[in-house]
């Protein structure tokens, strides 16, 4: 099978925001405790992190991470994360039914952030709570002092406001099992109402109103277009989440869900172009994808404590093993994130660590990367610049679900500043290697940098605590650059991390 591709500087689709590259840490199962935090462990630096799951956070080099929920946001009192930590009160999580400590908060979670060099993206309570709260934290957060709430967080010992930028409101308000959930009018207004005290302090913060919860939800897409009427020019972003199974194991079929999420993509950036003419508006309000994985190998084994009588700390929940066709899909869906980042700025990978996540520890053990750490990490580092529009020709497939599959799947992301161009690929076929033709010739010469590439004879091949480089890349061989034109052949079933250091660009 043939892919011939057409890559040119002048032909381009967006300039990615970072922030694509996000992710998501709850306080959810041992994604903090046991996960991020951990005192008792040998790696645990001074304040009580493990340098171990640092290392692999910093090798990620998410630019952003989304803190505290998820789901136990809508019961969370951030003000039980605050001051002395023996003081603090154990709650239960109605969300995750299990108990909250409090040890860590706002307080630990930023210092954490800090050391793992990643901003924060905060989200405020909207199903218990409200606009009081949200407010309050806000002024506890970012402003510098001479207030109640900046005061009292200077007398818990940070000084400097911490200065984020980008809050959620609320999450997944759609959803019936949510704490506090809503109709889309009541959000839609709460959202609106929110924006604005948050906006009276600080104008220039970027607000997130909450999508559904997924596309199947009944509401959806009517939830997305009543929600903006009432709240269009307060808020920035509309939040989009999708999660995807493989319970039919049908790798045809599963490899095609990442064009579902492109037509979710689609259909929510034509609900904000129907209420942005609705209201005439100048306004931009783009996407921000802040929930995406897969996720259902856990589900099964999590009804054992999500619908137990007792109340655990920190058990393991949602901690989904992730394969090797895992990864394939997930190199294809953040393929999707790039294609459509001209409406897509933002998106977290959910979860980081341990919770359906790149990272997994043991508690008191290791830590390793899962399977679908790689295509991530991957775009997190190397996808940064300009996305190419590309001229891609190549067999497609059909199932039951989707329409025109292609074989390959590909983007191009052109960094002008370094001089390089990042390809990430996906070969689809479980029968047919590909026989790959790049033409790179807009971009005048082309030396080949680096190829990684992600494969395993078995599909269901997992990385584990004891065989942690079960699924690993490796260097590849079968690509070479000659002319201008990256050419060779990419195996049945295998992801390509491809970097090309580009010549001067043709003149227009
Ligand atoms: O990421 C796990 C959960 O999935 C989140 O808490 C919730 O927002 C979503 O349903």
């Amino acid at each position: 099978m043939h892919a011939k591709v057409t890559a040119h500087p002048r032909f381009t689709r967006a300039r990615i925001d970072d922030r694509l590259y996000g992710a998501f840490i709850e306080h959810l199962g041992r994604a903090v405790y046991g996960g991020i935090y951990e005192p008792d462990h040998p790696s645990a630096n001074a304040h009580g992190f493990r340098t171990d799951v640092l290392d692999l956070v910093r090798e990620i080099g998410a630019p952003v991470v989304r803190y505290p929920g998820g789901n136990f946001v809508s019961a969370y009192n951030w003000e039980d994360g605050i001051g002395p930590v023996e003081d603090r009160p154990t709650r239960l999580d109605l969300a995750w039914h299990t108990r909250e400590s409090n040890e860590v908060g706002i307080h630990e979670f930023a210092d954490w952030c800090d050391a793992a060099n990643i901003d924060m993206m905060l989200a405020v309570n909207l199903g218990s709570r409200g606009i009081d709260a949200a407010r309050n934290f806000v002024e506890y957060v970012n402003h510098p002092s001479g207030s109640y709430w900046s005061d009292a967080r200077i007398a818990n010992g940070r000084a400097e406001p911490w200065d984020v930028k980008l809050w959620c409101l609320g999450n997944e308000m759609d959803g019936p099992w949510q704490i506090g959930h809503k109709t889309a009018e009541e959000y839609g207004h709460l959202a609106n109402e929110t924006a604005k005290a948050l906006r009276a302090f600080d104008p220039s913060l970027e607000l997130v109103a909450c999508g559904s919860s997924n596309a199947e939800m009944p509401t959806y897409p009517e939830w997305e277009a009543t929600v903006l009427d009432r709240c269009y020019e307060a808020v920035d972003y509309i939040s989009l989440h999708m999660y995807f199974t493989n319970y039919a194991d049908d790798l045809r079929d599963y490899l095609a869900l990442s064009q579902k999420m492109d037509r979710y993509i689609g259909s929510i950036a034509g609900v904000i172009d129907y209420i942005q003419a609705k209201k005439r508006s100048r306004h931009q309000v783009a996407i921000c994808f802040d929930e995406w994985n897969v996720w259902y190998h856990s589900t099964e084994q999590d009804k054992q404590v999500l619908q137990g009588s007792d109340w655990p700390f920190a058990p393991p929940l949602l901690e989904d093993v992730y394969n090797f066709e895992d990864a394939l899909l997930i190199g294809c869906v953040l393929n999707t994130l790039i294609r459509r980042a001209d409406r897509v700025k933002i998106a977290c990978i959910a979860q980081l660590v341990n919770v359906i996540a790149p990272i997994m520890t043991e508690t008191g053990g290791v830590a390793w990367r899962q399977t679908i750490f790689y295509p991530y990490a991957f775009a997190a580092r190397h996808g940064r610049g300009t996305v190419l529009d590309m001229d891609v020709d190549v067999a497609c497939y059909d199932t039951a679900g989707e329409a025109n599959v292609p074989m390959l799947d590909i983007t191009g992301v052109h960094d002008t500043d370094a001089g390089t161009v990042a390809l990430f690929m996906i070969n689809r076929s479980p029968d047919d290697a590909l026989s790959l033709d790049i033409d790179l010739q807009g971009f005048g010469t082309a030396r080949l940098i680096e190829h990684q590439v992600l494969q395993h004879s078995d599909l269901k091949a997992a990385n584990t605590a004891s065989r942690p480089n079960e699924v690993a890349p490796v260097e590849g061989e079968s690509l070479a650059c000659e002319q201008a034109r990256l050419s060779g052949r990419l195996d049945p079933l295998s992801y390509h991390c491809v970097r090309i250091q580009v010549g001067a660009t043709t003149a227009a």
